[in-house]
């Protein structure tokens, strides 16, 4: 292990150029006017693993964007490390918010700015540049490895679950790693244990069959609009539950033991509204702020549109109104579930002036894995070798709805161990990773498939 870590010391300066030219490719997933760049970003990924010393890189095509897949067997007995990632990235808009353009890396005070920095090229990087530090340091590894790193993750991911159905068995490992999420905070490493599922809508109101003049027909027609803004107000009550009926029925109670260790993290509540500009915040009542936004469930509108939204006035009453919805989930929330139930929330509220157009766009499970899994305890050791201190086990509000998936249909646990920083403007403008991150990141990394490998002899 040493001369892995001796090869990532030495290296680190490579390491980040390589880091440089994928963020350079402008990998949005949602916008087809980037298909070519996507699969670029996939084929560089495929060249690269297998120039690091992998036995074998391809692209999978799926239907949408290729799926890369690598693998390396060193030796049937030692445990397999599938790693997922995304190599996909969120669109960078608004562009006029960032100090630097987003796909041109810049560097600033040893932090990386470009979309996709931490969230998730540049996490992905990790576990490739532990496996380089192995194969190219070592000429071993103490694990084998197996890559699948999808370009989908940022919009909704459709094709995994078919590709991971049909490459079963080429998949078959002892755990999953991930690092796509977040550490707790600057210089406080923590693994995380739980994340929140999602159920994603899309709700249209259509009242006349065109806009109309406002003063001609404003007072008798009913505004698509009013009726909308009507509709999502009451989606929270007083003490800010949401009310779609029997919304709560899964979930899940936090245990008192789980409340005491949310309430033993150095969580900085000032601190944490500060950094994004609020004096003050609105929790479900009886929550605290952490566990609103790691444990509990939500419903927010992510996006609505409706009439003229140009420069100045136009009296105008719309024909339509529509907004895009998203429910985070805990356990044992079911996605599909959860949608119907809003559905049939909007269903029995709209007026009967207009109609309704509902669309369940996607879903993903909630999970939590098990913080005594041995690749949990592994990991929790080969960050105390790396921070010099225990990693707190923490839940995040995000979600990666493969985890469930892997576990559903391969049966594998999932180690989420990520290094990024919530502060790290992932899907906003001026997103950045830390390079003291990414360096303690694959030194983890390498750590934990040493621990890893000798636990399970
Ligand atoms: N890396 C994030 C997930 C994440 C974010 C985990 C913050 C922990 C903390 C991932 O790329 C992402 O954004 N996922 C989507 C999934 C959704 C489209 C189903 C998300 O959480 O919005
Ligand atoms: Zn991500």
């Amino acid at each position: 292990m040493d001369n892995a870590l001796d090869y990532a010391t030495s290296h680190t300066d490579a390491f980040i150029e390589q880091m440089e030219d994928l963020l350079r490719i402008p990998s949005i997933s949602t916008d087809s006017a980037y298909k070519d760049d996507v699969r670029r970003a996939a084929q560089w990924l495929a060249d690269h693993l297998e120039g690091i010393g992998l036995q074998h890189a391809e692209l999978v095509e799926t239907g949408g964007h290729p799926i890369v897949l690598a693998e390396h067997v060193v030796d049937e007995s030692r445990p397999t490390v599938l790693i997922y990632g995304h190599y996909d990235v969120q669109p960078p808009d608004p562009l006029e918010l960032w100090n630097s353009p987003p796909f041109e890396p810049t560097r600033k005070n040893n932090t990386l700015y470009a979309r996709g920095a931490c969230d998730d090229k540049g996490q992905l990087l990790m576990p490739v540049k532990a496996a380089e530090a192995y194969l190219q340091g070592e000429g071993d590894l103490p694990v084998n490895l197996k890559f699948v790193i999808e370009g989908e993750e940022e919009s909704g991911s459709k094709h995994l679950v078919p590709f991971i159905e049909q490459y079963q068995d080429r998949l078959d490992a002892d755990v999953v790693l991930i690092c796509d999420t977040a550490m707790f905070d600057e210089g406080v490493p923590s693994i995380t244990y739980g994340l929140r599922g999602m159920a994603y809508v899309e709700v249209h109101l259509t009242g006349p069959n065109r806009d109309l003049h406002s003063g001609t027909y404003g007072g008798a027609v009913e505004n698509p609009a009013n009726a909308l803004a009507r509709l999502i107000a009451g989606l929270h009550d007083d003490q800010h539950r949401i009310t779609i009926p029997d919304f709560y029925e899964n979930v899940r109670p936090l245990t008192d033991e789980e409340r005491q260790t949310f309430r033993e993290l150095p969580f900085d509540e000032e601190a944490w509204m500060r950094s994004i500009g609020v004096d003050a915040v609105r929790t479900e009542e009886g929550y605290s702020l952490l566990e609103a936004i790691t444990a509990r469930p939500t419903c927010d509108v992510n996006g609505v549109w409706s009439g003229y939204i140009g420069e100045g006035a136009k009296t105008v009453l719309p024909a339509k109104a529509s907004a895009k919805i998203s429910m985070r989930l805990v356990p044992d929330q079911e996605p599909d579930e959860i949608a119907e139930k809003a559905r049939r929330y909007f269903e029995a509220h709209v007026p009967p002036t207009m109609t309704l157009e509902f669309r369940d766009l996607h879903g993903g499970y909630p999970v939590l894995v098990d913080t005594e899994h041995p690749a949990m305890q592994a990991a929790a050791e080969a960050m105390q070798g790396v921070y010099g201190k225990e990693p707190f086990f923490t839940r995040e509000g995000g979600s990666i709805p493969v985890v469930a998936d892997f576990k559903r249909i391969l049966g594998l646990d999932s180690l989420l161990m990520g290094f990024g920083l919530n502060s790290d403007a992932i899907h906003s403008p001026n997103e950045h990773f830390g390079l003291d991150r990414f360096e303690e990141g694959i030194r983890s990394i390498i750590r934990l498939w040493d621990i890893y490998a000798q636990q399970s002899a």
